[in-house]
C-alpha cells in the first residue's frame, strides 16, 4: 500500500477522536505521503499542535491570522499544494460549517479554496450523528463531491454504543490508497517531456530558452496522481522530480529524442518541453575565441519529437503544447493538424507570461472541441488538463 509522494492535507477538528490523529499522521507518512496538518481551535483542546508537528515533520497551522506562517506557506498555497484533504476526525460542527460554505477559520477556508478531493472521517456521539441536521449536512457535502469515510459502529468514548466512531487510521490510509490507485489513468503508461533543451556550441557555451519545466513537472505529478506510471524526460531544470515518477535527465534535443524513443511504447505522450528548434551544425571541439568582430554559427533543424511520436504506427494519445506570442488559436490549430496530434494546449508567451512563471492559462483544442482553462497555478491547471485528457484517452484506439 503506497501513497508515495502524495501531498495530504490532514485537517483535525475538535472531538475526542482527535487523539487518533497522531497515529494517523504516522501511518500516512509510513505509506510515503507528505503530511501537512491544520487543526481547528477545538482540536487543540484534545491534542497539542506540537505532537502533530513532531509526527508530520512540519509546523502545524491553526489560525488564519498567523503572519509568520502565512509568509512561509500561505493558505492559498497550502490549498494548491494538497493532492487530497483528509479531515479526521470531522466533528458535527465542522461538517455543519463546511455544508454552509463558511470560512470562519483556517481549516474551513482551506476547504473552500481547495480543488483537491476531500475525504471526511466523521466522529461524534451516535445521537449527534443520527440528528437530521447532521444527516442533511453529510448529504450536502456528498452531493458536492466529498467522500465520507465511516463512521463505524461500536463503543464510543462517551460510554454509549452505536454509529459514530471514527474509522481506524489504517482503514483511512487504505481508502486514500484506493482513491489514488483507481484514478482515471490507472494502468496507463505516460511519457512526458519537460523543460528546455541545451544545444552546445562549444564545450562551455550553449543555446537554450527560458522554459522552467514547471508545467511538465506539474503534469507528471497530476498524471501520477491519476494512477499512471509516469516517465518524465527532462531537460535541465532546477526542479525536484515528483516522487514515484521516473525521471530521465537529458540536455540536447537529440538526447531527448533518443530517451523518448527508448521509453515508448506508451498510452499517452505529452510534449511540454521547449525543444530548441535548431542546434549548431558543428559543435566546436575547443572554446571558440573572440577573434573577429562578427561570428556566424550555422544552425541545423532539430527533429520534431512530438510529430515523430504521433507518426508511429503504435502511436499513443499524443498531446502537444503551442507557445505563441500572436495568432494563438490559428497556430495551435495548424499544429494540431500538421503534427497529427490528438490534443494541443495553447498558451500565450511573452513578457511575464507563461515561461518561467508559476501561473499559466491554456486554451485546449482537439479535433471537435475546445476548452478554456483560465489563469491558475500550473499545478491546478495540470490537474484540469489531465482530467480533460483522461476523458478522451480511453476512446483512443
Ligand atoms: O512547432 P512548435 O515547436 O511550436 O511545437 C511545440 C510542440 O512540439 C510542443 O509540444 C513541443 O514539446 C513539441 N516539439 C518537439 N520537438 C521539437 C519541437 C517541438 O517535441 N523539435
Amino acid at each position: 500500500m503506497t501513497l508515495s509522494g502524495k501531498h495530504i492535507l490532514l485537517g483535525i477538528s475538535g472531538g475526542i477522536a482527535a487523539y487518533k490523529a497522531s497515529d494517523l499522521t504516522r501511518r500516512l507518512r509510513d505509506a510515503g505521503a507528505e503530511v501537512r496538518v491544520v487543526m481547528t481551535e477545538g482540536a487543540t483542546h484534545f491534542i497539542t499542535p506540537l505532537t502533530l508537528q513532531a509526527l508530520s515533520g512540519h509546523p502545524v497551522r491553526v489560525s488564519l491570522w498567523d503572519e509568520e506562517h502565512e509568509a512561509a506557506m500561505g493558505h492559498i498555497e497550502l490549498a494548491r499544494w494538497a493532492d487530497a484533504i483528509l479531515i479526521a476526525p470531522a466533528s458535527a460542527d465542522l461538517m455543519a460549517r463546511l455544508a454552509a460554505g463558511m470560512a470562519n477559520d483556517l481549516l474551513t477556508t482551506l476547504c473552500l479554496a481547495c480543488e483537491a478531493p476531500m475525504f471526511l472521517a466523521p466522529a461524534m456521539n451516535r445521537v449527534m450523528w443520527a440528528h437530521p441536521a447532521t444527516r442533511a449536512n453529510a448529504a450536502t457535502l456528498q452531493e458536492r463531491g466529498a467522500t465520507l469515510l465511516g463512521p463505524g459502529a461500536g463503543s464510543q468514548a462517551c460510554g454509549e454504543t452505536g454509529e459514530g466512531r471514527m474509522l481506524e487510521p489504517l482503514d483511512l490510509v487504505e481508502h486514500l490508497h484506493k482513491h489514488f490507485s483507481i484514478g482515471p489513468l490507472a494502468g496507463k503508461k505516460v511519457v512526458i517531456t519537460a523543460g528546455p533543451t541545451r544545444e552546445a556550441i562549444d564545450p562551455v557555451r550553449y543555446i537554450s530558452n527560458r522554459s522552467s519545466g514547471r508545467m511538465g513537472y506539474a503534469l507528471a505529478e497530476a498524471a501520477r496522481n491519476a494512477g499512471a506510471e509516469v516517465v518524465l524526460v527532462s531537460g535541465p531544470t532546477a526542479l525536484p522530480a515528483p516522487a514515484g515518477v521516473q525521471r530521465i535527465d537529458v540536455e540536447s534535443a537529440l538526447a531527448m529524442r533518443e530517451a523518448v524513443m527508448q521509453a515508448l511504447p506508451c498510452d499517452l505522450f505529452i510534449g511540454t518541453a521547449a525543444v530548441a528548434d535548431y542546434r549548431a551544425a558543428v559543435i566546436a571541439p575547443g572554446k571558440i575565441k573572440k577573434a573577429s568582430d562578427t561570428l556566424a554559427i550555422e544552425l541545423v533543424k532539430n527533429p520534431d519529437i512530438l510529430a515523430e511520436v504521433a507518426a508511429r504506427p503504435d502511436r499513443p494519445f499524443t498531446v502537444g503544447f503551442a507557445a505563441e506570442t500572436d495568432h494563438l488559436l490559428d497556430h495551435a490549430r495548424d499544429k494540431l493538424v500538421r503534427k497529427h496530434l490528438d490534443m494541443i494546449a495553447a498558451n500565450r508567451v511573452g513578457e511575464g507570461l507563461a515561461f518561467d512563471q508559476p501561473d499559466n492559462a491554456l486554451t485546449v483544442l482537439w479535433r471537435d472541441g475546445i476548452k478554456e482553462l483560465p489563469q491558475a497555478d500550473k499545478r491546478v491547471l495540470a490537474r484540469q488538463l489531465i482530467e480533460l485528457i483522461a476523458d478522451r484517452v480511453h476512446d483512443h484506439a
